[in-house]
């Protein structure tokens, strides 16, 4: 696989986002992108496979049972651009899909090089398909993968496990609107979201009994500690999930046990925690499949099918870009 890198100083920005996160005055906060370091990506392959979490089996399953009319619906000749591959597992079934049927492009994007190592391992032994990875942002490894497709190439982007989910509602539109602006119209966007479900089933998921997520969510104080040099005692911080009704979305957080005060050198921090206090890490939001009917026209594209899955609802959308 040829690779695209990138040069900014990952660590400065991670350093930069602790401190304004963790400085908030009312509610402090970490951006959710860096709950996947190593650990933290290998913690999430775990979640993935626990019974309590339906989400990646049932993206898997939609994607597995539906990849042939899926791909015969889009226009072709087309490249795939995949905004957040992971491992690149469930992207196999489109992938065979669309090998029957031409030789295929497929750009994984990514700003992990790990997962992009992975996701050409997974899919090497594909016939017909040349990989090329960009290890960029999404928009900007979107905007990349645009700017080299032929006149007559169509572009169909994943983006699926409902990473939308992690954006909240208006940062989700205006993130679908900046997608369709890249797009022409006739392109396609496979939209992968987690719907709605009762409550203590989501906090379940959430909060598995084995206790993965709560590893999953105190490893981003833990790699602080790694990489900014900090000083978290984690025996003194717990995992939380919590629905959040007004937002239809499970939230995250660490709460500190105790008041306490944590120095973080490396991004020049001393901050103090009062007992109860917490970090909110991430927030999952979980939709109404007429809702996504409701997105797909708002941010400039028509869903022309929604497939759902049966065991965990979980819904496939296809958006055209109009
Ligand atoms: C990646 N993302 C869609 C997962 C989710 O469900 O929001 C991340 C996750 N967080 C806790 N468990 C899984």
């Amino acid at each position: 696989m040829q690779t695209h890198a990138i040069t900014a100083d990952p660590l400065y920005e991670f350093a930069a986002d602790v401190r304004a996160g963790l400085t908030e005055p009312r509610q402090k906060e970490l951006p959710s992108k860096y709950l996947y370091d190593n650990v933290g990506s290998a913690l999430f392959e775990v979640i993935s496979v626990l019974p309590e979490y339906g989400l990646t089996r049932a993206d898997e399953r939609l994607l597995r049972r539906h990849a042939s009319d899926i791909v015969d619906r889009i226009a072709r000749p087309v490249i795939v651009a995949e905004l957040g591959s992971g491992s690149g597992k469930k992207t196999r079934w489109i992938l065979e899909a669309l090998c029957r049927r031409q030789q295929t492009y497929y750009c994984p994007i990514e700003i992990s090089a790990t997962a992009l190592a992975m996701c050409q391992r997974e899919l090497s032994d594909l016939e017909s398909i040349s990989i090329v990875g960009f290890e960029r942002e999404y928009l900007d490894g979107l905007l990349e993968v645009a700017a080299r497709r032929e006149d007559d190439e169509h572009l169909l982007v994943l983006f699926l496990g409902s990473t939308i989910g992690n954006f909240d509602r208006p940062a989700g539109t205006k993130f679908l609107r900046e997608v369709r602006r890249i797009l022409q119209p006739g392109d396609a966007l496979l939209l992968g979201t987690d719907l709605e479900k009762p409550i203590p089933q989501l906090i379940e998921a959430y909060d598995d009994p084995l206790g993965v997520t709560a590893a999953f969510n105190l490893n981003l104080l833990a790699r602080i500690n790694r990489e900014l040099d900090g000083d978290f005692d984690l025996q003194q911080f717990e995992h939380v999930a919590r629905f959040n009704s007004e937002a239809r979305s499970v939230e995250m957080h660490v709460r500190s046990k105790r008041k306490q005060t944590v120095a973080i050198p490396e991004a020049d921090l001393s901050v103090t925690f009062l007992e109860g206090e917490t970090i909110w890490t991430e927030s999952s939001h979980k939709y109404s499949r007429h809702e996504l009917l409701r997105i797909a026209m708002a941010t400039g594209f028509r869903c022309q099918a929604q497939w759902i899955d049966d065991e965990w609802p979980f819904a496939e959308n296809l958006f055209i870009a109009e």
